[in-house]
């Protein structure tokens, strides 16, 4: 029995051992974008409407290139190209009477009887579904769309809308999680006003409507349902499935640990029609196993427990797909967040497996050893794997076998046994995913996409670590892509477009998938960033396509080894010379951020007159801070040639090179008074003198002058460097000067 098996039935125990995470720094990304930056360099385009909030339900019509949006009483149609220009917009307010019984049940009329649109699904060629919480009154309505090629089209018609209830959420806090299967929606919500009433619900279409166990907890216990997909399970429809991914309390938990959170996959058929005399218009075919995300520990495990979303990735065989998942912990020792993969095969297993079984009130959770009846609950009536061909043939031990073992006694564990990619102490928690697979120069690889509860957009690729299918999460790139810090609601992508979209309460936000020239403007730099969307192209880091020649094109995600891939190029722009001044015993500041936050900085220094290169320690007057070299109590030896190199994955490169002048008290006087030039100082521009006029002269005594001397002199700084550092001031929550960098794998496993 796996680890997962023995503990499935007391889980979160390992919970105690998570302090031994908390003390992992977390994973710096490679950049980090700012809002700023994103707009004005890389085409970030935002959408928001007058006095409207929570964008929550994003649909992405590939066809008609529109975007549809679900707000606060409000429809949007965007162009998939650009979302900020030609919106069509729709007001769908609830009726006053629905408003002031929503406020007479005690809910606040400004911020919770509102109409907030939960979903949105394409419903046929012409019509979208979309529902709303309608003032706790969950109302749906179809929206007319038009044909593909007609102009954009949004209308709906007020008077004929539909019962929402089971649906949509009454609560607008509270998450709809739905899929549209031909005309039959499934979905998991709460089904009363006091939210108490939890239900895996069918409605519409020309199948009867089926629901859950009504207040057994054994089916659900307080769930919060996530995501919703269909999957087939063969090529015969009849065996065709539904998933719920969600949360909720575990039953099986002993008493002793309180209350406990587990993450959950459900399964039922989509032929289900419910029993004969038996669970009559409830699901027969209803399953619930554990989904574990940990990481393994000596002492124990350590559960992410609170499954955030779920991202179906298709591959070529619609059985197959693979699951993306989100997780953050209820942990009140550390604050972190996990993705886990998890693939179909996995998940099937857990239902085959044995179920978990609880004699009676006194008695512990089990693995079930009896008999069970045939046909084995959880499977479809189908002519694949037996006789029968409704469920309401079904025999009344199968009914019954199926209404007290509704949960699985194993666990579905994740690939390769533990997290995909770990955020442990970073001040944000996952919330959102999406996925992308990209053919690269040497394979696949998939891109996620995770929104953060802090308006941010994590982007990390998946690349093999040692077997298959073993896989690591690099962290690529931190966006910015909201001007304020609201959580992400919901994520959509188009691949075709390389497109993301992504909502908040505030705005809808979109960006392209990838920024290849922020990456750098060397080959080294572009190989370093191993993202698969790009490469060096000869002369810049350019979108990567693999139907272009490949001998032009370096890229190596797998390794992002840049010695061997960028030896033929001309390594980077030959750096220039910068000169830098100090007045003996005063100090100097030698400016050096390279563009990666992975990088670690080494500085070599030459004195002046010398060929010889030594390294630059830390030592007393030495320091070294995220932002350059410290000195302090300067000499006149000290002064020579400074080289600053970025080393990343073992690969070191130049980024500064920096003369400093370290000057006497009277040269430095005389200088000021420019009586004559500093005596090592080469003829330059002349405006450059007056800079360092001006910055010797107010002063007088070295001291002074030289503390003037370490504070950033915009004249004497590279032009970039100002808009650099504004996205970049997350990084240390205080601009104090950080002597060393963390090493960047600590909270990798
Ligand atoms: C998007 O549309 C807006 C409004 O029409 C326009 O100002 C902006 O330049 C467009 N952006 C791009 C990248 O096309
Ligand atoms: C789509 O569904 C709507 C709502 O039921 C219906 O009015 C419309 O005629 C349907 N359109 C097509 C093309 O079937």
């Amino acid at each position: 029995m796996g680890r997962a098996e023995a503990a499935a039935m007391i889980p979160g125990l390992a919970l105690l051992w998570a302090a031994t995470l908390g003390e992992a720094a977390p994973n710096p990304p490679r950049l980090r974008l700012s809002f700023q930056e994103l707009q004005a360099g890389h085409g970030l385009r935002t959408f928001r409407l007058e006095r409207t909030c929570c964008y929550e339900a994003l649909l992405v019509d590939e066809e008609r290139g529109r975007l549809f949006v679900g707000a606060e009483n409000h429809l949007a149609s965007l162009s998939l190209d650009n979302i900020s220009k030609r919106a069509k917009k729709l007001a769908w307010p609830a009726p006053v009477e629905w408003r002031e019984e929503c406020n007479w049940a005690g809910k606040d009329i400004g911020t919770e009887c509102m109409n907030f649109v939960k979903l949105l699904h394409a419903y046929n060629r012409t019509h979208l579904l979309a529902c709303g919480t309608g003032a706790f009154h969950p109302t749906c309505a179809f929206v007319e769309v038009g044909h593909r090629l007609e102009e954009p089209m949004l209308r709906l018609h007020l008077r004929k809308l539909e019962d929402g209830k089971g649906k949509s959420p009454y609560d607008p806090s509270h998450r709809a999680a739905s899929v549209l299967v031909g005309e039959e929606l499934y979905s998991g919500v709460a089904a009363d006003l006091m939210g108490r009433d939890f239900t895996i619900f069918r409605s519409l279409g020309q199948r009867p409507s089926l629901r859950t166990e009504p207040h057994d907890s054994r089916w659900l216990n307080e769930p919060k349902f996530v995501k919703v997909f269909w999957i087939p399970e063969s090529e015969n429809p009849d065996d065709d499935k539904i998933y719920f991914f969600f949360r909720e309390s575990a039953v099986e938990a002993a008493q002793a640990l309180g209350r406990l959170t587990v993450s959950r996959v459900g399964q039922i058929c989509r032929n289900d029609v419910g029993g004969q005399r038996s669970l009559v218009n409830k699901w027969t075919t209803f399953l619930k196993a554990r989904l574990v995300c940990s990481v393994p520990g000596v002492e124990g495990d350590t559960h992410f427990d609170l499954l955030q979303d779920v991202f179906m990735l298709s591959s070529r065989d619609r059985r197959a797909p693979l699951l993306y998942a989100v997780f953050s912990t209820s942990s009140g020792i550390f604050q972190g967040s996990a993705v886990c993969v998890y693939n179909m095969n996995d998940v099937r297993r857990a239902f085959l497996g044995p179920f978990a079984h609880k004699e009676g009130p006194t008695h512990q959770w089990v693995s079930y050893q009896g008999r069970v009846p045939y046909p084995r609950p959880g499977m479809c009536p189908s002519k694949t794997f037996g006789t029968f061909s409704s469920t309401k043939d079904f025999p009344d031990d199968v009914i019954q076998f199926a209404r007290n073992h509704p949960l699985m006694y194993n666990s579905v564990l994740p690939m390769g046994g533990r997290p995909l990619f770990l955020q442990v102490g970073a001040g944000y928690t996952f919330t959102q995913i999406s996925a992308d697979r990209v053919a690269a120069a040497d394979g696949h690889y998939d891109v996620l996409f995770i929104g953060t509860d802090a308006g941010t957009v994590l982007k990390v690729i998946s690349v093999p670590k040692g077997s298959r299918p073993s896989a690591e999460g690099l962290l690529l790139e931190e966006l910015h892509v909201f001007e304020d810090s609201a959580a992400v609601t919901s994520m959509q992508i188009s691949s075709k477009r390389h497109q993301l979209y992504v909502a908040s309460r505030s705005a809808v936000a979109q960006i392209a998938l990838h920024r290849c020239a922020a990456h750098g403007r060397a080959c080294a730099e572009c190989c370093l960033a191993r993202d698969p969307y790009c490469a060096w192209d000869g002369a810049a880091c350019t979108r990567f396509q693999p139907s272009v020649k490949r001998r032009f094109r370096r890229q190596d995600v797998r390794n992002g080894d840049p010695s061997t891939l960028c030896s033929g190029e001309s390594s980077r722009p030959a750096l220039l010379e910068q000169k830098v001044f100090g007045v003996e015993g005063g100090s100097a500041f030698l400016e050096c951020e390279p563009r990666s936050l992975q990088a670690r900085v080494e500085w070599s220094f030459q004195p002046a007159g010398d060929a010889a290169h030594t390294q630059v320690l830390a030592e007393e007057r030495i320091e070294h801070t995220v932002r350059g070299l410290l000195l302090r109590g300067l000499r006149r030896q000290d002064s020579g040639i400074y080289l600053c190199a970025a080393v990343e994955q073992g690969f070191s490169q130049p980024t500064r090179r920096l003369a400093l002048y370290v000057l006497s008290a009277a040269q430095a006087e005389r200088l000021a008074r420019a009586e004559v030039a500093a005596p090592a100082v080469p003829a330059g521009p002349k405006l450059w003198y007056r800079d360092f006029l001006q910055l010797v002269e107010p002063g007088g005594g070295g001291g002074t002058s030289s503390l003037r001397m370490c504070r950033p002199q915009p004249a004497l700084r590279p032009p970039t460097s100002e808009s650099r550092r504004k996205g970049r001031n997350r990084r240390t929550h205080s601009p104090e000067l950080r002597s060393e960098r963390g090493p960047r794998s600590a909270a990798r496993w």
